[in-house]
Protein backbone atom coordinates (compact mmCIF):
# COMPACT_ATOMS: atom_id res chain seq x y z
CA UNK A 1 0.00 0.00 0.00
CA UNK A 2 1.49 3.28 -1.12
CA UNK A 3 1.96 5.83 1.63
CA UNK A 4 -0.21 8.37 -0.43
CA UNK A 5 -3.46 5.22 -0.87
CA UNK A 6 -3.28 4.60 3.24
CA UNK A 7 -3.39 8.72 4.00
CA UNK A 8 -6.71 8.64 1.94
CA UNK A 9 -8.39 5.88 2.75
CA UNK A 10 -10.72 5.76 5.38
CA UNK A 11 -11.81 2.16 5.87
CA UNK A 12 -14.35 2.21 8.57
CA UNK A 13 -17.76 3.39 6.20
CA UNK A 14 -19.07 1.21 3.62
CA UNK A 15 -18.78 3.19 0.75
CA UNK A 16 -22.05 1.89 -0.61
CA UNK A 17 -23.22 4.42 2.47
CA UNK A 18 -20.55 7.05 1.70
CA UNK A 19 -21.88 6.79 -2.03
CA UNK A 20 -25.43 6.68 -1.27
CA UNK A 21 -26.73 8.61 -3.85
CA UNK A 22 -29.37 11.92 -1.90
CA UNK A 23 -30.34 13.15 -4.94
CA UNK A 24 -32.45 11.92 -7.90
CA UNK A 25 -30.13 12.66 -10.47
CA UNK A 26 -27.68 11.28 -8.52
CA UNK A 27 -29.47 7.48 -9.13
CA UNK A 28 -27.77 6.28 -12.48
CA UNK A 29 -29.64 4.83 -15.03
CA UNK A 30 -33.05 3.96 -14.20
CA UNK A 31 -34.56 7.22 -16.14
CA UNK A 32 -37.58 5.06 -17.21
CA UNK A 33 -38.66 4.43 -13.44
CA UNK A 34 -38.10 8.06 -12.63
CA UNK A 35 -40.64 9.27 -15.11
CA UNK A 36 -43.36 6.83 -13.37
CA UNK A 37 -42.67 7.35 -9.85
CA UNK A 38 -41.89 11.19 -9.69
CA UNK A 39 -45.16 12.14 -11.39
CA UNK A 40 -46.72 9.47 -8.77
CA UNK A 41 -44.97 11.75 -6.20
CA UNK A 42 -45.89 14.98 -7.18
CA UNK A 43 -49.99 14.34 -7.16
CA UNK A 44 -48.99 13.33 -3.62
CA UNK A 45 -47.10 16.61 -3.00
CA UNK A 46 -49.76 18.46 -4.36
CA UNK A 47 -52.79 16.49 -1.96
CA UNK A 48 -54.17 14.77 -5.16
CA UNK A 49 -53.37 11.43 -4.35
CA UNK A 50 -53.39 9.11 -7.13
CA UNK A 51 -55.93 6.02 -8.05
CA UNK A 52 -53.20 3.80 -6.96
CA UNK A 53 -51.86 4.35 -3.74
CA UNK A 54 -48.93 2.01 -3.60
CA UNK A 55 -45.71 1.69 -5.96
CA UNK A 56 -43.66 -1.51 -6.03
CA UNK A 57 -40.14 -1.33 -7.46
CA UNK A 58 -38.93 -4.29 -8.38
CA UNK A 59 -35.61 -5.37 -10.46
CA UNK A 60 -32.25 -6.79 -9.49
CA UNK A 61 -30.44 -6.15 -6.01
CA UNK A 62 -28.37 -3.55 -5.47
CA UNK A 63 -29.76 -1.32 -9.40
CA UNK A 64 -31.17 1.52 -6.88
CA UNK A 65 -34.36 0.85 -5.39
CA UNK A 66 -33.89 1.91 -2.13
CA UNK A 67 -31.60 4.48 -3.00
CA UNK A 68 -34.16 6.55 -4.95
CA UNK A 69 -36.96 6.34 -2.68
CA UNK A 70 -34.53 7.88 -0.15
CA UNK A 71 -33.71 10.66 -2.43
CA UNK A 72 -37.21 11.39 -3.79
CA UNK A 73 -37.89 11.37 -0.16
CA UNK A 74 -35.10 14.47 0.27
CA UNK A 75 -36.01 16.38 -2.37
CA UNK A 76 -40.00 16.20 -2.31
CA UNK A 77 -40.05 16.80 1.60
CA UNK A 78 -41.37 14.05 2.64
CA UNK A 79 -40.56 12.03 5.83
CA UNK A 80 -39.35 9.10 5.45
CA UNK A 81 -40.10 5.69 7.21
CA UNK A 82 -38.73 2.36 6.29
CA UNK A 83 -39.88 -0.57 7.15
CA UNK A 84 -38.42 -4.12 6.45
CA UNK A 85 -39.21 -7.64 6.49
CA UNK A 86 -39.12 -8.21 10.35
CA UNK A 87 -41.53 -5.18 10.80
CA UNK A 88 -44.29 -6.88 9.11
CA UNK A 89 -44.73 -10.71 9.94
CA UNK A 90 -48.39 -10.66 10.97
CA UNK A 91 -51.57 -8.86 10.21
CA UNK A 92 -51.24 -7.20 13.57
CA UNK A 93 -47.61 -6.18 12.89
CA UNK A 94 -48.87 -4.29 9.83
CA UNK A 95 -51.85 -2.68 11.42
CA UNK A 96 -49.55 -1.72 13.96
CA UNK A 97 -47.17 0.11 11.92
CA UNK A 98 -47.93 1.08 8.29
CA UNK A 99 -51.86 1.01 9.22
CA UNK A 100 -50.66 3.85 11.93
CA UNK A 101 -48.62 5.29 9.57
CA UNK A 102 -50.92 5.08 6.55
CA UNK A 103 -52.76 7.35 8.80
CA UNK A 104 -50.75 9.97 9.94
CA UNK A 105 -50.85 13.84 9.43
CA UNK A 106 -46.90 14.45 8.71
CA UNK A 107 -45.95 16.92 11.05
CA UNK A 108 -43.84 18.78 8.45
CA UNK A 109 -43.38 18.56 4.74
CA UNK A 110 -45.62 16.78 2.13
CA UNK A 111 -46.30 13.74 3.78
CA UNK A 112 -44.51 10.57 4.85
CA UNK A 113 -43.74 7.97 2.53
CA UNK A 114 -44.25 4.68 4.11
CA UNK A 115 -41.27 2.19 2.36
CA UNK A 116 -41.64 -1.34 2.44
CA UNK A 117 -38.43 -2.70 1.39
CA UNK A 118 -37.65 -5.94 -0.31
CA UNK A 119 -41.45 -7.44 0.85
CA UNK A 120 -40.50 -10.45 -0.98
CA UNK A 121 -38.42 -11.43 1.85
CA UNK A 122 -41.40 -12.47 3.58
CA UNK A 123 -42.33 -16.51 4.01
CA UNK A 124 -45.81 -16.97 2.06
CA UNK A 125 -47.68 -18.70 4.30
CA UNK A 126 -46.67 -17.39 7.41
CA UNK A 127 -47.35 -13.68 6.02
CA UNK A 128 -50.77 -14.09 4.24
CA UNK A 129 -51.92 -11.67 7.20
CA UNK A 130 -49.99 -9.52 6.87
CA UNK A 131 -50.88 -8.75 2.29
CA UNK A 132 -54.39 -8.90 3.47
CA UNK A 133 -53.23 -6.30 5.96
CA UNK A 134 -51.12 -4.24 3.30
CA UNK A 135 -54.40 -4.82 0.62
CA UNK A 136 -56.69 -3.56 3.56
CA UNK A 137 -54.63 -0.06 3.71
CA UNK A 138 -53.46 0.40 0.26
CA UNK A 139 -56.79 1.99 -0.77
CA UNK A 140 -57.52 4.33 2.49
CA UNK A 141 -54.07 5.46 3.37
CA UNK A 142 -53.11 9.40 3.89
CA UNK A 143 -49.77 9.06 2.45
CA UNK A 144 -47.90 7.46 -0.18
CA UNK A 145 -46.92 3.81 0.15
CA UNK A 146 -44.14 2.62 -1.80
CA UNK A 147 -42.73 -1.14 -1.85
CA UNK A 148 -39.78 -2.95 -3.30
CA UNK A 149 -39.33 -6.55 -4.44
CA UNK A 150 -36.86 -8.76 -6.20
CA UNK A 151 -39.73 -10.67 -7.97
CA UNK A 152 -42.77 -9.15 -8.41
CA UNK A 153 -44.91 -12.16 -9.91
CA UNK A 154 -44.21 -14.30 -6.65
CA UNK A 155 -47.50 -15.83 -5.64
CA UNK A 156 -48.20 -14.34 -2.61
CA UNK A 157 -47.28 -10.54 -3.76
CA UNK A 158 -50.13 -10.69 -7.32
CA UNK A 159 -52.84 -9.19 -5.07
CA UNK A 160 -50.49 -6.71 -4.84
CA UNK A 161 -50.97 -5.87 -8.65
CA UNK A 162 -54.09 -4.74 -8.76
CA UNK A 163 -53.11 -1.80 -6.02
CA UNK A 164 -50.10 -0.86 -6.53
CA UNK A 165 -48.43 0.91 -9.53
CA UNK A 166 -45.72 -1.51 -11.09
CA UNK A 167 -42.60 0.23 -11.57
CA UNK A 168 -39.37 -1.85 -12.99
CA UNK A 169 -36.26 -1.11 -12.29
CA UNK A 170 -33.09 -2.19 -14.88
CA UNK A 171 -29.61 -4.03 -13.89
CA UNK A 172 -26.79 -1.83 -15.31
CA UNK A 173 -25.00 -2.51 -18.40
CA UNK A 174 -21.26 -3.25 -17.49
CA UNK A 175 -20.32 0.53 -18.86
CA UNK A 176 -22.57 2.26 -16.24
CA UNK A 177 -20.98 0.66 -13.06
CA UNK A 178 -17.65 1.03 -14.42
CA UNK A 179 -18.77 4.51 -14.84
CA UNK A 180 -19.87 4.30 -10.84
CA UNK A 181 -16.97 2.85 -9.69
CA UNK A 182 -14.41 4.91 -12.03
CA UNK A 183 -16.13 7.79 -10.03
CA UNK A 184 -15.63 6.67 -6.26
CA UNK A 185 -11.76 5.60 -7.62
CA UNK A 186 -11.51 9.38 -8.40
CA UNK A 187 -13.09 10.56 -5.63
CA UNK A 188 -11.00 8.43 -3.15
CA UNK A 189 -7.77 9.61 -4.92
CA UNK A 190 -7.42 5.51 -6.05
CA UNK A 191 -5.53 3.58 -8.05
CA UNK A 192 -7.54 1.88 -10.14
CA UNK A 193 -7.01 0.03 -13.60
CA UNK A 194 -9.86 0.37 -16.02
CA UNK A 195 -9.84 -3.17 -16.96
CA UNK A 196 -10.20 -3.96 -13.03
CA UNK A 197 -12.90 -2.07 -13.04
CA UNK A 198 -14.48 -3.54 -15.79
CA UNK A 199 -13.38 -7.40 -14.93
CA UNK A 200 -15.91 -6.71 -11.42
CA UNK A 201 -18.95 -4.85 -13.52
CA UNK A 202 -18.64 -8.27 -15.51
CA UNK A 203 -18.56 -10.54 -12.62
CA UNK A 204 -21.86 -9.14 -10.05
CA UNK A 205 -23.54 -8.65 -13.50
CA UNK A 206 -24.92 -4.93 -12.63
CA UNK A 207 -25.69 -5.00 -9.45
CA UNK A 208 -24.33 -1.80 -8.16
CA UNK A 209 -23.83 -2.29 -4.56
CA UNK A 210 -22.06 -5.75 -4.77
CA UNK A 211 -19.45 -4.57 -7.28
CA UNK A 212 -18.82 -0.81 -4.87
CA UNK A 213 -18.29 -3.47 -2.15
CA UNK A 214 -15.83 -5.75 -4.19
CA UNK A 215 -13.81 -2.39 -5.50
CA UNK A 216 -13.68 -1.72 -1.42
CA UNK A 217 -12.70 -4.51 -0.30
CA UNK A 218 -9.27 -4.53 -2.95
CA UNK A 219 -8.60 -1.09 -2.40
CA UNK A 220 -8.52 -1.51 1.87
CA UNK A 221 -6.75 -4.85 1.30
CA UNK A 222 -3.97 -3.29 -1.41
CA UNK A 223 -4.18 0.31 -1.73
CA UNK A 224 -4.46 0.16 -5.55
CA UNK A 225 -7.00 -1.82 -7.86
CA UNK A 226 -5.35 -3.75 -10.11
CA UNK A 227 -6.57 -6.76 -12.41
CA UNK A 228 -4.27 -9.45 -11.16
CA UNK A 229 -5.48 -8.43 -7.78
CA UNK A 230 -8.96 -8.56 -8.81
CA UNK A 231 -9.16 -11.83 -10.51
CA UNK A 232 -7.35 -13.54 -8.14
CA UNK A 233 -10.16 -11.95 -5.03
CA UNK A 234 -13.22 -10.99 -6.76
CA UNK A 235 -16.06 -13.55 -7.30
CA UNK A 236 -19.21 -13.12 -8.41
CA UNK A 237 -22.67 -13.93 -6.29
CA UNK A 238 -23.55 -16.82 -7.66
CA UNK A 239 -19.88 -18.83 -7.39
CA UNK A 240 -19.51 -17.91 -3.59
CA UNK A 241 -18.81 -21.18 -1.98
CA UNK A 242 -20.72 -23.38 0.30
CA UNK A 243 -19.25 -23.97 3.67
CA UNK A 244 -17.50 -27.52 2.86
CA UNK A 245 -16.06 -25.88 -0.02
CA UNK A 246 -14.63 -23.33 2.11
CA UNK A 247 -13.39 -25.95 4.65
CA UNK A 248 -11.94 -28.03 2.52
CA UNK A 249 -10.14 -25.33 0.72
CA UNK A 250 -8.80 -24.07 4.35
CA UNK A 251 -7.96 -27.65 5.95
CA UNK A 252 -6.50 -29.19 2.68
CA UNK A 253 -4.27 -25.97 1.26
CA UNK A 254 -1.29 -26.57 0.17
CA UNK A 255 -0.67 -22.79 -0.41
CA UNK A 256 -0.94 -19.67 1.99
CA UNK A 257 -2.83 -18.09 -0.55
CA UNK A 258 -5.40 -20.09 -1.55
CA UNK A 259 -6.20 -20.58 2.27
CA UNK A 260 -6.80 -17.10 2.85
CA UNK A 261 -8.55 -17.01 -0.65
CA UNK A 262 -11.45 -19.56 1.09
CA UNK A 263 -12.39 -16.85 3.47
CA UNK A 264 -12.87 -14.67 0.48
CA UNK A 265 -14.03 -16.34 -1.65
CA UNK A 266 -17.02 -18.08 1.11
CA UNK A 267 -20.75 -17.31 0.88
CA UNK A 268 -21.22 -17.47 5.01
CA UNK A 269 -19.95 -14.28 7.15
CA UNK A 270 -16.59 -14.38 8.42
CA UNK A 271 -17.64 -15.65 12.20
CA UNK A 272 -19.87 -18.39 10.73
CA UNK A 273 -16.01 -19.72 8.99
CA UNK A 274 -14.88 -19.02 12.30
CA UNK A 275 -17.19 -20.86 14.09
CA UNK A 276 -16.65 -24.02 11.63
CA UNK A 277 -13.44 -23.95 12.21
CA UNK A 278 -13.48 -23.90 15.78
CA UNK A 279 -15.56 -27.07 16.16
CA UNK A 280 -13.76 -28.80 13.32
CA UNK A 281 -10.21 -28.52 13.68
CA UNK A 282 -9.70 -31.15 16.33
CA UNK A 283 -11.69 -33.75 13.85
CA UNK A 284 -9.47 -32.64 11.20
CA UNK A 285 -6.38 -32.22 13.26
CA UNK A 286 -5.29 -35.51 15.35
CA UNK A 287 -2.25 -34.10 16.88
CA UNK A 288 -2.07 -31.97 19.72
CA UNK A 289 0.23 -29.80 18.79
CA UNK A 290 -1.47 -29.27 15.34
CA UNK A 291 -4.42 -28.38 16.97
CA UNK A 292 -3.22 -26.26 19.20
CA UNK A 293 -1.33 -24.14 16.97
CA UNK A 294 -4.47 -23.79 14.37
CA UNK A 295 -6.46 -22.61 17.67
CA UNK A 296 -3.91 -20.25 18.70
CA UNK A 297 -4.32 -18.35 14.79
CA UNK A 298 -7.90 -18.97 15.14
CA UNK A 299 -7.78 -16.89 18.78
CA UNK A 300 -6.02 -14.29 16.81
CA UNK A 301 -8.39 -13.92 14.50
CA UNK A 302 -11.02 -13.93 16.39
CA UNK A 303 -9.71 -11.39 18.25
CA UNK A 304 -9.05 -9.29 15.29
CA UNK A 305 -12.63 -9.11 13.97
CA UNK A 306 -14.15 -8.14 17.21
CA UNK A 307 -11.87 -5.12 17.35
CA UNK A 308 -12.45 -4.19 14.18
CA UNK A 309 -16.13 -4.52 14.75
CA UNK A 310 -15.87 -2.80 17.77
CA UNK A 311 -13.53 -0.12 16.80
CA UNK A 312 -15.05 0.21 12.98
CA UNK A 313 -11.58 -0.06 11.78
CA UNK A 314 -11.85 -2.77 8.95
CA UNK A 315 -8.43 -2.39 8.33
CA UNK A 316 -7.85 -5.16 10.38
CA UNK A 317 -9.65 -7.42 8.09
CA UNK A 318 -6.98 -8.70 6.12
CA UNK A 319 -5.57 -9.96 9.27
CA UNK A 320 -8.65 -11.96 10.09
CA UNK A 321 -8.42 -13.42 6.50
CA UNK A 322 -4.76 -14.71 7.10
CA UNK A 323 -5.07 -15.65 10.56
CA UNK A 324 -8.18 -17.93 9.58
CA UNK A 325 -6.79 -19.23 6.68
CA UNK A 326 -3.81 -19.67 6.06
CA UNK A 327 -3.03 -19.30 10.38
CA UNK A 328 -5.13 -22.35 10.64
CA UNK A 329 -3.93 -24.67 7.55
CA UNK A 330 0.09 -24.51 7.80
CA UNK A 331 -0.87 -25.06 11.63
CA UNK A 332 -0.62 -28.84 10.42
CA UNK A 333 2.63 -29.96 11.44
CA UNK A 334 2.96 -33.31 12.62
CA UNK A 335 0.25 -35.72 11.37
CA UNK A 336 -1.91 -36.29 7.73
CA UNK A 337 -5.09 -34.51 8.00
CA UNK A 338 -7.92 -37.07 9.00
CA UNK A 339 -10.92 -38.00 7.47
CA UNK A 340 -13.25 -37.40 9.62
CA UNK A 341 -16.71 -35.67 8.47
CA UNK A 342 -17.23 -32.24 8.76
CA UNK A 343 -19.03 -31.29 11.79
CA UNK A 344 -21.73 -28.92 12.14
CA UNK A 345 -20.70 -26.36 15.06
CA UNK A 346 -22.48 -26.51 18.22
CA UNK A 347 -22.46 -23.06 18.88
CA UNK A 348 -24.52 -21.86 15.85
CA UNK A 349 -27.07 -25.18 16.57
CA UNK A 350 -27.52 -23.29 20.19
CA UNK A 351 -27.28 -19.76 19.29
CA UNK A 352 -30.22 -20.83 16.98
CA UNK A 353 -32.65 -22.71 19.06
CA UNK A 354 -32.01 -19.70 21.81
CA UNK A 355 -32.66 -17.22 19.40
CA UNK A 356 -36.00 -18.75 18.71
CA UNK A 357 -36.95 -19.15 21.74
CA UNK A 358 -36.42 -16.00 22.82
CA UNK A 359 -37.88 -14.38 20.35
CA UNK A 360 -41.10 -16.59 20.61
CA UNK A 361 -40.75 -15.48 24.14
CA UNK A 362 -40.59 -12.11 23.31
CA UNK A 363 -43.46 -12.28 21.31
CA UNK A 364 -45.87 -13.86 23.53
CA UNK A 365 -44.99 -11.25 26.27
CA UNK A 366 -46.05 -8.45 23.48
CA UNK A 367 -48.92 -10.37 22.69
CA UNK A 368 -50.14 -10.68 26.49
CA UNK A 369 -49.15 -7.40 27.09
CA UNK A 370 -51.37 -5.89 24.76
CA UNK A 371 -54.25 -7.44 25.58
CA UNK A 372 -54.29 -6.89 29.18
CA UNK A 373 -53.31 -3.75 29.35
CA UNK A 374 -50.10 -4.55 31.03
CA UNK A 375 -46.70 -3.99 30.85
CA UNK A 376 -44.47 -6.29 28.98
CA UNK A 377 -41.77 -6.79 31.89
CA UNK A 378 -44.30 -7.34 34.23
CA UNK A 379 -46.27 -10.33 32.50
CA UNK A 380 -42.85 -11.99 31.85
CA UNK A 381 -42.08 -11.73 35.52
CA UNK A 382 -46.31 -12.34 36.93
CA UNK A 383 -48.40 -14.21 34.24
CA UNK A 384 -46.34 -16.48 31.90
CA UNK A 385 -45.28 -18.36 35.18
CA UNK A 386 -48.50 -19.56 36.26
CA UNK A 387 -49.07 -19.96 32.27
CA UNK A 388 -46.61 -22.24 32.33
CA UNK A 389 -48.49 -24.15 35.02
CA UNK A 390 -52.04 -24.14 33.65
CA UNK A 391 -50.39 -25.13 30.23
CA UNK A 392 -48.27 -28.17 30.81
CA UNK A 393 -49.80 -29.31 34.43
CA UNK A 394 -53.01 -29.25 34.48
CA UNK A 395 -54.91 -32.35 33.26
CA UNK A 396 -57.85 -30.90 31.01
CA UNK A 397 -56.05 -29.40 27.89
CA UNK A 398 -59.29 -26.97 27.60
CA UNK A 399 -58.45 -24.32 29.50
CA UNK A 400 -55.32 -24.11 27.98
CA UNK A 401 -56.90 -23.93 24.92
CA UNK A 402 -59.36 -20.98 25.53
CA UNK A 403 -56.89 -19.19 26.90
CA UNK A 404 -54.32 -20.09 23.46
CA UNK A 405 -57.38 -19.05 21.11
CA UNK A 406 -58.35 -15.81 23.43
CA UNK A 407 -55.03 -14.66 23.34
CA UNK A 408 -54.39 -15.63 19.66
CA UNK A 409 -51.73 -17.85 19.63
CA UNK A 410 -49.72 -19.42 17.34
CA UNK A 411 -48.60 -22.96 16.76
CA UNK A 412 -44.99 -21.44 17.94
CA UNK A 413 -46.04 -19.77 21.30
CA UNK A 414 -48.40 -23.03 22.28
CA UNK A 415 -45.49 -25.06 21.79
CA UNK A 416 -42.99 -22.89 23.67
CA UNK A 417 -45.58 -22.76 26.63
CA UNK A 418 -46.64 -26.15 26.78
CA UNK A 419 -43.57 -28.31 25.65
CA UNK A 420 -44.57 -31.55 25.34
CA UNK A 421 -48.11 -31.15 25.95
CA UNK A 422 -48.91 -29.05 23.03
CA UNK A 423 -50.03 -31.48 20.62
CA UNK A 424 -52.84 -32.12 23.32
CA UNK A 425 -53.72 -28.49 23.66
CA UNK A 426 -53.43 -27.74 19.90
CA UNK A 427 -56.28 -30.69 19.18
CA UNK A 428 -58.01 -29.17 21.82
CA UNK A 429 -58.00 -25.71 20.24
CA UNK A 430 -59.37 -27.57 16.96
CA UNK A 431 -62.07 -28.73 18.62
CA UNK A 432 -63.32 -25.46 20.01
CA UNK A 433 -62.44 -23.66 17.00
CA UNK A 434 -64.76 -26.78 14.95
CA UNK A 435 -67.45 -26.30 17.71
CA UNK A 436 -67.27 -22.19 17.17
CA UNK A 437 -68.26 -22.29 13.99
CA UNK A 438 -71.18 -24.48 14.13
CA UNK A 439 -72.15 -22.17 16.37
CA UNK A 440 -71.44 -19.21 14.07
CA UNK A 441 -73.61 -21.13 11.05
CA UNK A 442 -77.18 -21.43 13.43
CA UNK A 443 -76.52 -19.03 16.72
CA UNK A 444 -79.45 -20.83 18.52
CA UNK A 445 -79.20 -20.46 22.28
CA UNK A 446 -79.21 -24.50 22.66
CA UNK A 447 -76.69 -24.23 20.21
CA UNK A 448 -74.33 -21.76 21.93
CA UNK A 449 -74.72 -23.66 25.32
CA UNK A 450 -73.57 -26.78 23.92
CA UNK A 451 -70.81 -25.60 21.94
CA UNK A 452 -69.54 -23.51 25.28
CA UNK A 453 -70.04 -26.49 27.32
CA UNK A 454 -67.74 -29.03 24.53
CA UNK A 455 -65.51 -26.18 24.78
CA UNK A 456 -65.20 -22.64 23.50
CA UNK A 457 -63.74 -19.24 23.86
CA UNK A 458 -63.54 -17.52 26.94
CA UNK A 459 -67.08 -15.49 27.45
CA UNK A 460 -65.72 -12.42 26.98
CA UNK A 461 -63.92 -12.82 23.60
CA UNK A 462 -67.75 -14.14 22.23
CA UNK A 463 -69.02 -10.92 23.37
CA UNK A 464 -66.99 -9.12 21.68
CA UNK A 465 -67.70 -11.28 18.28
CA UNK A 466 -71.21 -10.87 18.68
CA UNK A 467 -70.98 -6.97 19.04
CA UNK A 468 -68.45 -6.99 16.03
CA UNK A 469 -70.78 -8.61 14.28
CA UNK A 470 -73.51 -6.11 15.21
CA UNK A 471 -71.33 -3.50 13.71
CA UNK A 472 -70.87 -5.67 10.39
CA UNK A 473 -67.00 -6.09 11.08
CA UNK A 474 -65.46 -9.33 10.70
CA UNK A 475 -65.17 -11.14 13.97
CA UNK A 476 -61.54 -11.05 15.50
CA UNK A 477 -62.00 -15.03 15.08
CA UNK A 478 -60.81 -14.96 11.21
CA UNK A 479 -57.41 -14.10 12.13
CA UNK A 480 -56.52 -16.90 13.96
CA UNK A 481 -57.62 -19.20 10.80
CA UNK A 482 -54.23 -17.84 9.62
CA UNK A 483 -52.49 -18.95 12.71
CA UNK A 484 -53.11 -22.67 13.06
N1 LIG B 1 -28.52 3.39 -10.16
C1 LIG B 1 -27.58 3.66 -9.25
N2 LIG B 1 -26.86 4.81 -9.31
C2 LIG B 1 -25.93 5.07 -8.37
N3 LIG B 1 -25.61 4.27 -7.35
C3 LIG B 1 -26.29 3.13 -7.24
C4 LIG B 1 -27.31 2.78 -8.17
N4 LIG B 1 -27.82 1.59 -7.81
C5 LIG B 1 -27.17 1.23 -6.71
N5 LIG B 1 -26.23 2.13 -6.35
C6 LIG B 1 -25.30 2.01 -5.22
O1 LIG B 1 -25.52 0.73 -4.63
C7 LIG B 1 -25.98 0.85 -3.30
C8 LIG B 1 -27.19 -0.04 -3.12
O2 LIG B 1 -28.28 0.45 -3.85
P1 LIG B 1 -29.79 0.24 -3.39
O3 LIG B 1 -30.56 1.42 -3.79
O4 LIG B 1 -29.83 -0.12 -1.95
O5 LIG B 1 -30.16 -1.00 -4.28
P2 LIG B 1 -31.52 -1.86 -4.28
O6 LIG B 1 -32.46 -1.23 -3.32
O7 LIG B 1 -32.01 -1.83 -5.70
O8 LIG B 1 -31.09 -3.23 -3.89
C9 LIG B 1 -26.31 2.31 -3.08
O9 LIG B 1 -25.89 2.73 -1.84
C10 LIG B 1 -25.50 3.04 -4.14
O10 LIG B 1 -24.26 3.37 -3.60
MG1 LIG C 1 -32.85 -2.04 -1.42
Amino acid sequence: MTALARRRLKPNIPWVIKYRPKRVDEVFNQEDAKKKLIPWIKQWAEGRPPSKRAALLYGPPGVGKTSLVEAIANEYKFELLELNASDYRSYEAIKRTVGVAANKMPLYGNGIIILLDEIDGIAPREDSGGLRALLEIIPETRNPIIMTANDPWKQQLRPLHQVAELIPFKALTINQVVAILQRICDLEGLECEREALRYIAEVERGDVRAAINDLQAVAEGYGRVTLTLVKMLVRGREKKNEIFVTLNQIFYADKAWKARNAINNSQEDYETVIAWLNDNIPRKYEDPEDAFRAYDALARATLMLSRAKFSGNWSLLPYVFILAGPGVALARKNKPISKARYAYPERIKLLARLKEVRETRERLAEKIARRTLASKRLVKAEILPYLFIIFREADDPVPAARLALGYNLDRKEVEFLAGSRARVILEAVERIKKARSREQKTPSRAEAKQAESAGSAPRGEEEGEKKARRKGKKPPSTTLDSFF
